[in-house]
């Protein structure tokens, strides 16, 4: 997945969530860094109709104990033989091996995505895609054979399984096909070289081995092992693989959303899941938190134009001053998070505090407590905003990145900027983080005697004297609403098929019962995957890909590995979601 930021290369790391070093119980809460919770307002709440799905499988009712309700494990029914015999398959070691070369075998063809790449046909880097697509043809028979492959924009690629029953709403399974690049400087610090798809009996060494090569692996592996079992679908699975991600998502997921609306419309499909978060063990708890949204982005520039002239006669403020002065004021009005019900933070720390076993008695009670009680959700908001991470989950963040101004020590400087970064909360908007910005620097634009223009609009008083310009405009036109909250509640049934899965997967594969040896929780995601190219498809969408927070590692940076079993798992939850997909009549 890639950061927020086009292109921006900071790695995700596991972001280990204090809530108060002073307190006894100094508990951490470990939050996978691509994560956070889900919300479910209720303009959201999914209106399908819900069919022998739910009510014939017990989904436990919300009730003043149970702020965080669980799906139980849903395991394959109409096609339990099926699933029952690609099980015993996924247990043996010669289906590990299988895996282990079928990822090896994608990491070890480079498909390193760059920042202002060149078009496709004119810069030669995009080429690197022609033998990745050689490699999955050759390792994918079957499905090249079955499967209808769409080439979009040259590289991206669109599989369609047709169903035999058109009336119901396709699966949509994405990926992408692109990694970030190694740093050649950091090459003697892999244990294994980076695109040797190393195995050395436990994990699978490489870059891409997690982000995404084993998504993308993983869907097709499941694909093909189910052809290979001569399964074929009721319902049309889709299968749409970028390869842009990391950098804008503009070539890739961009245009293969383009096709999909065209071909199938918006609202169309019954449930999209991309590359995202995985599960982690929490205050002793194993817990899974799909990503329901993703945060906003906007970049503020901000630039003072004054009259330029020589540095010998200058006025008390040249621009580069009254710039930093403006920036001053950003930093001393941080914008206050809000820890809001609804939101998919809050609904996070629900599941967190009411699912993992150990976890501070107090803090458990003040989460009950602020389901109902405004004056308990202010202090568990304070509790949590102590925490750097949480706080930025929390709310619309700022920081200032950028700034230049000035060509020579003795001309003043005609022209300074500066451009402050925004993270936007997902009750939030672009537009409301614009219009903050402008308001905070309307008395500052007035006292230097500045024109004023923000975002487009003139908005200086009338008859005001002007020293120079202070203009606010949405830098590179990148901004990114937060993403739709993905419906999370009871009535959501892609949801509970969701959340089932996961833990009849986890079972599964660990020969395990029951429905609480996993707990499944909504989260927030703090960068943005393609489905930022796909919300007119659905409204629901889940950034998840059964990955094991302890055994896949290191995504974006060097010794990128997965446990070779953890794989195994991916594919063994591609394949149950598939076949529960395929057998629900509940969506
Ligand atoms: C703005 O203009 C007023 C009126 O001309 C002047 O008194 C004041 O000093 C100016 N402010 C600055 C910061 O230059
Ligand atoms: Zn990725």
């Amino acid at each position: 997945m890639a950061n927020l930021n086009w292109g921006e290369k900071d790695p995700l790391p596991a972001v280990t969530v204090s809530i108060s070093e002073r307190r006894p119980w100094r508990h951490r809460w470990k939050v996978l860094g691509l994560i956070t919770l889900l919300v479910v307002p209720t303009a959201l709440r999914c209106t399908t109709h819900l069919g022998p799905f739910l009510s014939g499988r017990g989904f436990r009712r919300l009730n003043n104990a149970n702020i965080c309700p669980q799906a139980d494990a849903l395991y394959p029914d109409r096609h339990a033989r099926l699933w029952e015999s690609l099980g015993k398959e996924f247990d043996q070691d010669a289906f590990t091996l299988r895996a282990v070369e079928w990822l090896g075998g994608a990491v070890r063809v480079p498909t390193e995505s760059y920042d202002n790449m060149g078009p496709i046909g004119v810069d030669k880097r995009w080429e690197t895609f022609g033998p990745f697509h050689g490699y999955l043809l050759r390792s994918f028979p079957l499905t090249h054979e079955t499967l209808a492959l769409t080439k979009v924009n040259a590289y991206g690629l669109l599989y369609e399984w047709k169903g035999s029953d058109d009336r119901l709403k396709p699966l949509l399974l994405a990926a992408h096909q692109d990694v970030v690049p190694v740093d050649p400087t950091t090459v003697d610090q892999w244990k294994y070289p980076p695109y040797s798809g190393h195995y050395d009996g436990e994990f699978i060494w490489g870059r891409g081995s997690t982000d995404d090569k084993s998504g993308l692996i993983g869907i097709l592996s499941s694909v093909e092992t189910l052809l290979e079992k001569n399964f074929k679908p009721t319902r049309t699975i889709v299968l749409a693989f970028g390869f842009d991600e990391e950098t804008t998502g503009m070539q890739g997921g961009r245009r293969l959303s383009q096709v999909l609306l065209k071909k199938y419309g918006e609202d169309s499909f019954a449930l999209l899941v991309d590359e995202g978060s995985g599960f982690d063990e929490i205050g002793g708890s194993v817990i899974a938190i799909p990503g329901t949204a993703e945060k906003g982005y906007a970049d503020t520039m901000v630039t003072v134009s004054t009259a330029g002239g020589h540095s010998s006669v200058p006025p008390p403020h040249t621009s580069i001053g009254i710039l930093s002065r403006l920036l001053v004021e950003f930093e001393a009005n941080p914008i206050k998070p809000q820890l809001e019900r609804g939101t998919p933070v809050y609904n996070t720390v629900k599941c967190v505090g009411q699912h993992a076993k150990e976890f501070p008695a107090h803090l458990r009670a003040l989460i009950k407590s602020s389901t109902h009680s405004d004056e308990a959700l202010r202090k568990l908001e304070a509790e949590l905003i102590k925490d750097q991470a949480y706080k930025s989950l929390i709310g619309t963040t700022q920081a200032i990145d950028l700034i230049q101004g000035g060509v020579k020590s003795n001309a003043l400087p005609e022209e300074a900027w500066a451009v402050v970064n925004h993270r936007i909360a997902t009750q939030s908007s672009v537009s409301a983080v614009q219009q903050r910005d402008t308001d905070i620097l309307k008395h500052l634009a007035k006292e230097f005697n500045l024109s004023f223009t923000a975002f487009g609009s003139d908005i200086t008083p009338k008859g005001a004297p002007t020293a120079g310009k202070l203009t606010l405009t949405d830098a590179w036109e990148s901004g990114l609403e937060p993403a739709p909250v993905t419906p999370t509640d009871e009535d959501s049934a892609p949801w509970q098929l969701l959340s089932g899965t996961i833990k009849a997967t986890y079972n599964s594969h660990r020969g395990l019962e029951g429905a609480d040896n996993i707990f499944v929780s909504p989260g927030i995601m703090s960068g943005n995957t393609d489905t930022m190219s796909y919300w007119k498809l659905t409204q629901h969408i889940v950034r998840y890909n059964h990955q094991s927070a302890v055994e896949s590692n290191a995504m974006h940076t060097v010794n990128e590995h997965i446990r070779a079993d953890n794989f195994v798992e991916m594919i063994r939850f591609f394949t149950t979601l598939i076949l529960n997909v395929d057998e629900t009549t509940a969506f």
